[in-house]
């Protein structure tokens, strides 16, 4: 198994090989200043991409890779962060990077690209131009998570920050910070999850993931004018309620819905579909995973695991040295 290289402390690594600027060099080569321009003002955007390891194949899934480049490519307009790459050319250099680490493991994939240097002339401030750019793509272990787990919810005090201030359909570094406050607040009020409401008062998302609610059999989730940043994850299910014949409403979705839903469940790349059982110590349904959270969950892990044929679009596929032959 590829040695990993220690990221932000004991129990995170990295896979030795990023890539970095335009080629695939070693981690531990990259360095950044405390001049980084997007560590300052949170001028940088990124993505979360998740590939799944088949032994029997020696291939990865990677799950809607292009898409997730697209959205990259679409946060970093909105800061006009320079990016020289097509979509085509950060696939095949993702895969590239892949198989240099050679990890036969599930793993997560960070594409981050953010402001870097002042170029000559321009004067220190905050702003979006003059400006150089880096981009980065590495990736951690994250193995995909048991089923039957779930998690408990609380509603935040703090608001998902509208996108009249911060583009909400981009991956914004900056943004987490929102998420961050949102999340400690949750994890020290002894809840696993946050859920944020606009500023509207309506529900937003969780703090990287949507929000789905079923009832009567029906998913309803906030619309994409929610302040929400559109997953990718969300996409994949509404897709699956057209193929499985559920019905599915994007509307404005009022925080006491989620008290009185049937079932409620996120979506995220990170999360994947994770039940939630309670919402701000209120129990949901009877408790326990729903029934219609528990087929869409299974559904997903079979797609993204290349176990369902109809759904065998949505995964890249890269394939390993298989060590046997
Ligand atoms: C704020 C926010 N909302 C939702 C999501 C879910 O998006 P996706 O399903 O594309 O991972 C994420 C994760 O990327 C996120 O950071």
């Amino acid at each position: 198994m590829t040695a990993l290289v220690p990221l932000a402390g004991p129990s995170v690594g990295v896979t030795p090989y990023v890539y970095h600027q335009g080629r695939i060099q070693l981690y531990e080569d990259v360095g950044f200043t405390a001049g980084t321009q997007g560590l300052h003002y949170g001028t940088g955007v990124f993505e979360g991409i998740r590939a799944y390891w088949q032994p029997e194949t020696a291939q990865l899934h990677v799950v809607r890779l292009a898409e997730h480049y697209r959205r990259f490519l679409a946060s970093a307009g909105m800061l006009r962060l320079e990016i020289a790459e097509s979509v085509d050319e950060l696939c095949a250099a993702t895969a590239e990077l892949l198989v240099r680490n050679d990890y036969r493991g599930d793993c997560y994939l960070r594409p981050i690209a953010h402001k870097l240097a002042l170029l000559p002339g321009a004067s220190f401030g905050v702003k979006l131009s003059g400006l150089s750019t880096a981009l980065s793509v590495y990736a951690v272990p994250m193995p995909r998570a048991p089923l039957s787990r779930s998690a408990r919810a609380q509603v935040s005090s703090w608001r998902r920050i509208p996108d009249t201030a911060l583009p909400a359909h981009g991956k914004i570094t900056g943004s987490y910070a929102n998420v961050a406050l949102a999340v400690d607040e949750a994890e020290s009020n002894g809840y696993d999850e946050a859920i944020l409401l606009n500023v509207r008062g309506t529900v937003a998302e969780a703090g990287t993931a949507n929000v789905f609610l079923v009832r009567d059999g029906h998913l309803i989730t906030p619309h994409e004018g929610s302040d929400i940043l559109a997953g990718i994850t969300r996409r994949c299910v509404l897709e699956m309620a057209v193929r499985l014949g559920d019905r599915t409403v994007e509307r404005e979705v009022a925080r006491s819905e989620l008290y009185t839903a049937d079932e409620v469940f996120l979506t995220g790349t990170g999360c994947e579909l994770l039940p939630v059982t309670e919402v701000d110590g209120r129990v949901v349904g009877d408790g326990r995973i729903g029934p219609v959270t528990a087929r869409y969950a299974e559904s997903y892990r079979a797609a993204v695991t290349g176990q369902a044929s109809e759904y065998a679009p949505w995964s890249t596929t890269v394939q390993l040295n298989d060590p046997a032959n």
